[in-house]
């Protein structure tokens, strides 16, 4: 297949914007991933959770298989689930892109995260709005992506949290010093406003489900998170 829209050599200057599909309309899946690529979206976020580390269920590795075989968007697997390293390789084998995994699941956190580079994907790690950049540093130089929380995982539609954006800036004057070259993603609450403060702060990716799916004009509200 020709995997259209597929970004894997991106840099961190680069202005990234990942529609989630947990605010689309889930009884027309195939056709709501061709709208987000069809509006501009660099990538597809997609939120896995799984009513354990997260209190919210949503969908697994057969609907990330099933959007790969629909589509050839680059597949950002967010996995908010408890034993990521259990799940890992179905996510792999279903067609992800990017795997992202939260340093406070319950897994040997390096090890989950060079098994995602081995197998050819790119490694994204994942921090909570109250952990600590300190909990990634010792990671930094196995990922591809940091993610950032902005709002406290499990739901879409919260209201971004500003604290965030102090940890943000954290991470990129550590990356900048460290010599790493890493994505810093944000998730939750964002639209172009809130874009904008996380660019400001220096993240490049932006995740944002209800201010794009749910726009009433979705190439438009993407146009306006790439330029904020
Ligand atoms: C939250 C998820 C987000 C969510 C964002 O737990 O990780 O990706 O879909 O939704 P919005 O953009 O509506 O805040
Ligand atoms: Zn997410």
């Amino acid at each position: 297949m020709v995997r259209i829209g597929c970004v894997p050599k991106t840099n961190f200057h680069q202005r990234i914007i990942a529609p989630s599909l947990l605010a689309a309309d889930f009884s027309r899946i195939g056709e709501e991933v061709a709208r987000a690529a069809t509006a501009g979206a660099d990538w597809l976020h997609l939120d896995v959770m799984d009513g354990h580390f997260v209190d919210n269920i949503s969908f697994g590795p057969a609907i990330v298989r099933a959007v790969n075989e629909s589509n050839g968007i680059f597949l950002d697997t967010h996995l908010m689930i408890s034993r990521p390293d259990h799940y890992l390789q179905r996510f792999i084998d279903a067609g992800a892109d990017l795997i992202t995994v939260h340093v406070e699941a319950d897994h040997d956190v390096g090890k989950t995260l060079q098994r995602i580079r081995d197998a050819g994907l790119q490694a994204g790690l994942a921090l909570n709005p109250d952990t600590p950049i300190e909990r990634a540093v010792p990671f930094f130089d196995q990922i591809d992506l940091l993610l950032c929380m902005t709002v406290v995982p499990g739901f879409g539609g919260q209201a971004f949290m500003t604290e965030v954006l102090e940890k943000i800036s954290m991470a990129a004057e550590l990356r900048a010093s460290e010599g790493h070259s890493f994505h810093i993603e944000v998730d939750g609450g964002i639209d172009a406003v809130t874009a904008a403060a996380c660019a400001a702060a220096g993240a490049n990716v932006m995740v944002a489900g209800s201010s794009t799916f749910r726009a009433p004009n979705m190439a438009a509200a993407i146009r306006a998170i790439r330029e904020a």
